[in-house]
């Protein structure tokens, strides 16, 4: 499944180029243009090596690794994950779970040999686009606080912050 842009957001790399390695012949630099595919089997070994980075440890939820199967059950489980392909390449991923009517949660992730080219905010495109699809309103990222280049990459893709107000009724 190929999804465009959604320029609307401002969440893309309209104007930019996004550089993509090893051809052989040095960099190659090319128009960013990414697709999804609903997550298969034959994804997992790039799953299971895209978590197996410390920073996607530290910046993302206790995911289940003891297996392929393990962590295609966690992929699986109340929400919808994508493989994130440039070209015939997979470089990253996200999902989308249902929190409430119209409201999404998501997660996503560059894998590290492909990070800081740009390929984040495409790839958030993507997300949008994709939630809307599947009917959603409203996207909620859940993002520790120090995750610099999560809260920099959602603050362009003109994402507000927001804070939980609890109150003990009994
Ligand atoms: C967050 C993440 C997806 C960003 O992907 P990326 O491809 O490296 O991001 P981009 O190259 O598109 O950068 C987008 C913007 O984020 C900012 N950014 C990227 N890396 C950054 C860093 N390490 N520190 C501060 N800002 C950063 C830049 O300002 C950039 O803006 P620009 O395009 O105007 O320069 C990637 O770092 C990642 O997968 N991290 C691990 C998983 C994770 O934390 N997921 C988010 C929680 S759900």
């Amino acid at each position: 499944m190929t999804m465009a842009k959604n320029l609307r957001t401002g969440c893309s790399n309209k104007g930019k180029r996004t550089r993509l390695m090893g051809t052989g012949r040095g960099r190659t630099r090319v128009e960013s243009s990414l697709s999804a595919t609903l997550v298969k089997r034959k994804d997992l070994p790039f799953w299971m090596d895209m978590y197996k980075d410390a920073e996607m440890q530290h910046q993302l939820y206790a995911v289940p690794m003891d297996s392929a199967q393990a962590l295609s059950d966690y992929l699986h489980r109340e929400k919808k994950a994508f493989t994130v392909w440039h070209q015939d390449r997979r470089i990253g991923g996200f999902f989308l779970s249902a929190v409430a009517p119209f409201i999404a949660t998501f997660g996503i992730a560059v894998h590290r040999d492909f990070r800081g080219r740009g390929y984040g905010r495409s790839l958030m495109a993507l997300v949008e686009s994709t939630a809307l699809q599947e009917g959603f309103r409203t996207l909620r990222g859940d993002v520790y606080s120090d995750n610099a280049a999560s809260i920099a990459l959602l603050e362009k893709c003109g994402f507000r912050h927001f804070i939980w107000m609890e109150k003990n009724i009994m």
